[in-house]
């Protein structure tokens, strides 16, 4: 065990989040911030933690890559098969959370979560280099493995057979969060964080100061 991990203090202090500066839209700000996080050059900007939840409620986390975003939603890609998939079949209901120290901000989403239309999927799957599509082609994502070798003898089988040329498998593809709810977080001094919630009420984004 870390002994020191209870001493270690990092105080917030770069910015501020104010009602006054900031766009009634929720899609506007997290633009602005992503773009932020993107032009700071931070190592995997578009990485946030995906938590899904079964049909008991128990919760279940990890790391993904937002692939695209709009008003219509938050995309990313994995296998249908996968846990996530699974649980997301049980319980269509997901959140979001990016975290960028280096800006000393955070982002959570929640909201509902639909398949992208397979056109949308096949479209991003032919744009990933091949490597990346054979793999999503060939792993049985979340599956118990004997070894590593069973894995890479699978890729080389596949290889062997279908070379470069394969479409995307029925059970790879894009699903996208349809945002209910967005909170924004800025670390300030003496863990005095801003944090700015916005939810939407009569079809309208409002947003709403919490407590840190
Ligand atoms: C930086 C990073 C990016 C990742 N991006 C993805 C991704 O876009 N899609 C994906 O399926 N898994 C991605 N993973 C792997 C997932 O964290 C996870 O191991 C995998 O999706 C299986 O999760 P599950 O068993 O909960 O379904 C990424 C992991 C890291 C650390």
């Amino acid at each position: 065990m870390q002994k020191d991990i209870q001493k270690r203090r990092h105080e917030y202090t770069l910015k501020q989040l104010n009602e006054q500066d900031i766009d009634p839209n929720p899609f506007v700000l997290f633009d602005a911030w992503f773009k932020l996080a993107l032009d700071a050059n931070l190592p995997d900007a578009n990485a946030m933690t995906l938590a899904t939840a079964n049909s008991e409620g128990k919760p279940s986390a990890r790391i993904l890559l937002l692939k695209d975003y709009s008003e219509e939603g938050y995309c990313f890609f994995t296998n249908y098969n996968s846990r996530k998939g699974k649980e997301l079949k049980q319980n269509p209901y997901a959140a979001m959370v990016f975290f960028w120290p280096q800006l000393e901000k955070q982002i959570r989403i929640e909201g509902q979560i639909k398949q992208l239309p397979p056109e949308h999927s096949d479209r991003y799957f032919m744009e990933r280099p091949v490597g990346s599509r054979r793999a999503a082609a060939v792993s049985p994502q979340s599956t118990i493995l004997k070894n590593r070798a069973e894995l890479e003898t699978a890729i080389e089988s596949f290889k062997s057979k279908f070379g470069d040329d394969f479409q995307r498998p029925d059970f790879w593809g894009g699903y996208q969060l349809i945002p209910e709810k967005f909170e924004f977080w800025q670390g300030r001094e003496s863990r005095l964080n801003d944090r700015i919630e916005y939810f939407r009420e009569d079809n309208k984004w409002k947003f709403q100061r919490l407590a840190p």
